[in-house]
């Protein structure tokens, strides 16, 4: 089934240089970036964001970490796009993540693993109307 999914190019991928190769990992996999833009979050921001990990043991730093710098934030439309995309990062953690994935090539110690992608359809939805208006989005 044809999917959306949300993705963050968190601030460690972005300090990396990493957009275009990450970008062209996308693409590659026949993922499509129909919606994308540079953010640079208000703690606010990114404590709304992840409000579901809130009062976990790595909250206040996955939400310091998520403002050091610039992000990148997408909706990824494609087959399957919430699995695949899922595929492309690797596990959670840098350190589990398999050779090849993006979390595996340009993350390190949690909670700097790189990238962000929604873990269902449901969640995608709720994720890219955190971000993006519907005019924002251009399926093509
Ligand atoms: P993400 O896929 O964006 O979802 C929640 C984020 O919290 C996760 O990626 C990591 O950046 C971070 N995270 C999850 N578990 C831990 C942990 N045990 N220690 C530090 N950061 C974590």
């Amino acid at each position: 089934t044809l999917e959306r999914t949300f993705s963050i190019l968190k601030p460690d991928a972005v300090a990396a240089n990493a957009i275009g190769q990450i970008y062209t990992r996308l693409e590659q996999s026949q993922l499509k970036i129909v919606a994308s833009k540079m953010l640079h979050l208000s703690p606010e921001q990114a404590a709304g964001f992840y409000a579901e990990h809130e009062g976990k043991s790595f909250y206040e730093r996955l939400v310091s970490f998520m403002c050091s710098g610039p992000i990148m934030v997408q909706v990824l439309e494609g087959e399957n796009a919430v699995t695949r995309y899922r595929e492309i990062m690797g596990a959670t953690d840098p350190e589990q993540a398999a050779a090849g994935t993006l979390r595996y090539d340009y993350g390190s110690i949690m909670p700097a693993n790189a990238a962000h992608g929604s873990d269902s359809t449901e969640s995608a939805a709720r994720e890219i109307a955190y971000f993006f208006t519907n005019d924002e989005l251009c399926p093509r």
